[in-house]
């Protein structure tokens, strides 16, 4: 293994020191894990991989055979509404933050048991509306449910939920504290991308959570998230390092959970985000045990 150079070796040291302070918090998961992230560079395709934002067009095979064009016993679809985002100024006509939860059911019963886009067509169980803190001060919007998540109907809660969970926790919160939606409310099948009608139908009602949560910082995990709520297509390590300004509101940008999963070495750099967050909300990181 090549020797770290001196400055690399101190950062390390330090984030070695900060993730033994947070004790029994998996976010970096040992010494190992720190020397390989170190070592490693990040192999080409999976950075490829993190950066690359891909709006793709539908496929031209369906994915779901089964349709209602091609099977009469399943409901016809409705009209796609290809609404455009609509304009929001997040940080205008607040809601009093005791109304603030009621404002929420009012938007869920609004999506009902949706069928506009055809995600609902497509082996959905549950919508997964959003969870957490109706006047958080921090809100993580996510790219769509998974299995678990699709069963369960709260987002965020399979392997990269329990990741997801070790970073809010590693930023000094808990879960209750913040709120966590996702660009889609319905699972794409084999967990796809959404399409770009399927995530702009349904973010109508994301902007519209937010406007009623009202956060300081919104954290965009991933590229989807990061496309949809920014309107941008620039690659994450574009998005990435710095405060952004969405909708009136405040935003940066992170991997997704799921990708750290798949390349734990760059944890150390979605840490460098959510401390850049943590500093934006005045956080400071949990104090260690008996100091
Ligand atoms: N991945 C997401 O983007 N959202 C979830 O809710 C779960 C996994």
């Amino acid at each position: 293994m090549t020797p770290l150079p001196p400055e690399q070796r101190q950062q390390l040291a330090t984030l070695l020191a900060y993730c033994r302070e947070m004790g029994g918090i998996d976010f970096y998961r040992s010494e190992k894990d720190l020397a390989e992230m170190a070592a490693d560079p990040v192999p080409a395709q999976t950075a490829a991989e993190a950066s690359q934002v891909t709006i793709r067009s539908a496929p031209s095979t369906p994915l779901n055979p089964a349709s209602p064009e091609t099977d009469p016993t399943m409901p016809p679809r409705k009209p796609n509404l290809l609404t455009p985002p609509p304009i929001i100024d997040f940080s205008s006509s607040a809601i009093a933050p005791q109304e603030r939860a009621a404002a929420l059911q009012t938007i869920r019963q609004e999506i009902g048991d949706c069928t506009r886009c055809q995600l609902a067509f497509e082996g959905r169980h549950k919508i997964v509306f959003g969870d957490g803190d109706p006047n958080a001060e921090l809100l993580f919007v996510g790219e769509g449910p998974g299995a678990d998540e699709d069963e369960q109907g709260v987002p965020f809660v399979g392997r990269a939920g329990q990741l997801l969970n070790n970073m809010i926790a590693a930023m000094g919160l808990g879960r209750e504290r913040v709120y966590i939606a996702n660009i889609v409310k319905c699972r794409p099948p084999k967990n796809r991308v959404p399409e770009p009608d399927e995530a702009l139908t349904c973010t109508q009602f994301l902007f519209q959570q937010i406007g009623v949560v009202r956060p300081k910082l919104i954290v965009a995990l991933g590229a989807t998230a990061a496309t949809y709520m920014l309107g941008s297509k620039a690659s994450l390590s574009v998005l990435r390092g710095k405060v952004q300004d969405c909708m009136g509101t405040k935003l940066i940008v992170t991997y997704h959970p799921a990708y750290l999963l798949r390349d734990p070495r760059q944890k150390a750099e979605a840490w460098k985000d959510l401390q850049l967050a943590m500093q934006f909300l005045n956080l400071t990181p949990p104090k260690r045990a008996g100091s």
